[in-house]
């Protein structure tokens, strides 16, 4: 039984529903959100979290929730784990923003050490950039590829999401409306298929061959495993290909580590798993525990090309969500990545029996550790899943066409990826007896 954390309400069970859901609190937030906010936010579910503590949030009416969803694979520490609250709140009484844009902050550089260290980047040396978000810091990706290879073409991939913005979307391939009404998008993008062996083929006998000499081709950019696109785990000899491939005709790899990265998926970074090791590779999200930071570490050669003032940020490496990164990453090197490596076996074996009994309603059940995609058999269901997990107190989230994604924080614990598993289990009962 998992027992609710010291700060959220006393000795209750996780989750612990108490009001119909949303309850009444939640439904009255949500009418006044829905006057005030942009209705471009794709809102999954009318959850109302006011507080957190590990894998327990509690909402406005008071439940609590377990949390298999973090923010969108975000807070990989658990929420306000105490070590990231403590450097968060040293850091913020010593100095919040002073720009490393255009002054000498020691705990940015600190970061970027850290992080060039801490990366497999191509040749071992490397250095990094840091923005504020996952799309600035592909946006920088793309800008530097361009920049130093002088080559104007960048591919990515079908069923890619690399963020919003408009280099960023133009890179994005999962959902045709990310791009509607927006073009024209930034030119010299082309998308290849996906994730098997088979399909690097394409680059040869279509791109190469009928759209643009590879020699006009900067980089092509990669999710190692795909995270909106469905939570899609290549084929091995997928990643190492794409290196060979850019190898031979000297175009930087740069691994979108964004989700992926940080432990997650049981190894440090994704690209580990297939020991690739890309030109640049980019992190955000569990990066800092959900304070905004975005990084592009990149061979030192490359990064070494750019003169002042070729690009920045006013806030990117904030001196507080640098603190927090700090904090993180001793936390994700302390165990965190083990962890995630052997509570994701966990849960992918639960999820397997689960799927051998209703095969008319599981189509697949995929993922790398604590990166877990469920495919139902149709898009309604995905989305009927998710609901009743939601009812049932348990934070799940959808992704590509037909999928749930499993994405808890690093520091999940046995016995909450057994409840998870129950909850999930009842779930899929009830879909299956409508
Ligand atoms: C792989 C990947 N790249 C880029 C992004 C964009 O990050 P952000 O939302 O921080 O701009 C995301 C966000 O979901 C992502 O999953």
């Amino acid at each position: 039984m998992v027992q609710a954390p010291s700060r959220l309400a006393q000795a209750r069970p996780v989750p612990s529903i108490i009001t119909e859901i949303p309850g009444p609190k939640a439904r009255a937030h949500v009418a006044y959100d829905e006057t005030w906010t942009s209705p471009s936010l794709p809102r999954a579910y009318p959850i109302v979290p006011i507080r957190g503590e590990g894998l327990t949030v509690e909402d406005t009416d008071g439940n609590l929730f377990l949390d298999f969803a973090a923010g969108i694979a975000v807070t990989s520490t658990g929420h306000s784990h105490p070590q990231v609250v403590a450097a968060i709140k040293e850091q913020a009484a010593d100095l919040i923003h002073f720009s490393a844009s255009d002054f000498y902050l020691p705990i940015y550089a600190q970061t970027c050490e850290r992080l060039a260290k801490l990366a497999p980047i191509k040749g071992g040396r490397a250095r990094t950039y840091l923005g504020n978000s996952g799309a600035e810091v592909v946006e920088a990706s793309i800008k530097l590829a361009r920049y130093t290879t002088g080559r104007p073409y960048v591919v990515a991939f079908l069923g890619a999401f690399h963020g919003r913005t408009y280099g960023a979307v133009s890179l994005t391939a999962s959902k045709a409306k990310y791009h509607g009404q927006f073009g024209p998008l930034l030119p010299g993008v082309y998308h290849a298929p996906y994730g098997t062996v088979e399909n690097l083929k394409w680059f040869d006998d279509v791109l190469f061959d009928k759209l643009v000499p590879a020699n006009e081709v900067a980089a092509i950019i990669v999710e190692p495993i795909q995270g909106e696109g469905g939570y899609l785990v290549p084929e091995a000899g997928f990643l190492p290909g794409l290196r060979d491939l850019c190898d031979k005709h000297g175009i930087l790899l740069i691994a979108d580590e964004i989700q992926s990265g940080v432990g997650r998926t049981g190894a440090m970074w994704a690209v580990d798993l297939w020991d690739v090791k890309p030109d640049i590779l980019l992190s955000a999200k569990g990066i800092a525990s959900g304070m905004p930071l975005g990084a592009m570490i990149a061979r030192a050669d490359l990064l070494e090309s750019w003169t002042a003032g070729t690009h920045g940020s006013t806030y990117g490496g904030n001196p507080v969500a640098c603190a927090a990164a700090l904090a993180t990453i001793d936390l994700v090197e302390g165990g965190l990545v083990e962890n995630a490596r052997v509570r994701g076996d966990q849960a992918m074996a639960g999820l397997r029996v689960l799927a051998a009994d209703y095969p008319a309603l599981i189509a697949d059940v995929r993922g790398q550790g604590l990166m877990i995609g469920i495919e139902f058999d149709s898009a309604q269901h995905a989305e009927d899943a998710q609901w009743a997990c939601f009812q049932r107190g348990l934070l799940v989230l959808e992704c590509g066409k037909s999928s749930v994604r499993m994405s808890p924080a690093l520091t999940v614990s046995e016995d909450e990826v057994t409840t998870a598993l129950r909850i999930f289990g009842e779930a899929v009962a009830e879909i299956a007896a409508r």
